[in-house]
């Protein structure tokens, strides 16, 4: 006999559908091409059929979903970020939301290094230039970039990590590798940052001036909404580096594009845009970038943690008890929850 229903907002790995299945639940998901994904109508009707929303970042959960239905009893997003949905609302309402920390954190990290990598030692130009036929002889001035180990300067290169949580800290352990000198700056871990041995502490101006390379690793927030923008990139060196693969809104992309075209900086990896999948015009067309498509968790492995995750606490919120990732863990306290499961 089904515990409930779940409307799951665009196709996970089976490592969730089969929790779902096995936790006695009926599953809807939604159908369509994988480079779309449902127009908000749909996911209205959707939150309207189901008990649990199981949502991606790409759906924006506002209160028109959630009116939709008075009975949802939560919402499962399928990420650790969960800026796609109005958390403030679903506390209001009663509806408890849960993400998946944890299980992306190395997957990112890993991600991030890549990047990192990658724009500092033109890997992605080195494959254009090589594919374009344009390797005729090596040469001493080929396509130079930059040490991240102490290379041939033989000086410790600079790391600036902007948000020092779960993801911002593994970073920190990959640069002990390269033996790269450390700097953190996150007003809400200043504590962990101190404790850390091979971390210092930096404000984010000083940060932005010291640093060899800058990644970015906070939540997106009002707080955090553009808070590299032209000020901040003017800071930085012109032999440095921004990394960003944890929201695109933290940078103001038209200021990023604009330092780029001016060399105020070396060179971007990005992993996410400010109004994704768009980019900024000009963007793709410099050289100095390394452009993924969010790719950041994007490991079988992790992928399906997450799906596993984002689907075991859908069943917890199916039957009523509270998820083990809620975001929102207050809400289990309130009239308006407790309404929703009809006590
Ligand atoms: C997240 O989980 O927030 C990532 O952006 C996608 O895995």
């Amino acid at each position: 006999m089904s515990v409930g229903k779940v409307f799951v907002t665009r196709r996970i790995r089976d490592a969730g559908l089969d929790i779902l299945v096995e936790g006695g639940a009926e599953v809807r998901v939604w159908e369509g091409p994988e480079d779309a994904g449902p127009e908000k109508p749909e996911v209205v009707a959707g939150a309207r059929w189901a008990d649990v929303l199981l949502s991606l970042l790409t759906e924006p959960i506002d209160r028109e979903v959630m009116e939709a239905n008075p009975s949802l009893r939560g919402i499962a997003q399928f990420a650790v970020g969960y800026d796609n949905i109005d958390v403030e609302t679903a506390t209001e309402l009663g509806i408890p939301v849960s993400n998946t920390p944890g299980v992306l954190t190395d997957t990112t990290a890993d991600l991030t290094w890549a990047l990192l990598m990658a724009a500092s030692r033109n890997i992605v130009s080195g494959d254009r230039y090589m594919r374009g036929g344009n390797y005729k002889l090596w040469g001493p001035n080929l396509l130079l970039g930059e040490d991240t180990s102490p290379g041939g300067d033989g000086r410790r290169k600079v790391l600036g990590i902007v948000g020092y949580g779960r993801i911002g800290q593994a970073v920190a352990r990959r640069a002990v590798g390269f033996d790269m000198r450390i700097l953190a700056h996150d007003p809400y871990a200043r504590e962990a940052i101190e404790a850390d041995e091979q971390v210092e502490w930096a404000e984010l101006d000083g940060l932005l001036e010291a640093s060899d390379f800058v990644t970015i690793h906070t939540l997106l927030s009002d707080e955090t909404r553009h808070l590299i923008s032209t000020a901040e990139l003017d800071k930085m060196k012109p032999t440095a580096y921004l990394v960003n693969a944890a929201r695109g809104p933290i940078v103001d992309e038209a200021a990023l594009v604009e330092a780029l075209r001016a060399h105020k900086i070396a060179g971007a990896g990005l992993d996410v845009y400010e109004r994704e999948p768009e980019m900024e015009p000009g963007l793709a067309e410099l050289e100095n970038t390394v452009l993924l498509p969010h790719l950041g968790s994007a490991s079988r492995g992790t992928r399906d943690k997450m799906a596993s995750m984002a689907a075991t606490n859908a069943v917890a919120m199916l039957r009523g008890e509270p998820a083990p990732n809620c975001v929102n863990a207050g809400v289990y306290d309130s009239a308006a929850y407790a309404g929703r499961l009809g006590n």
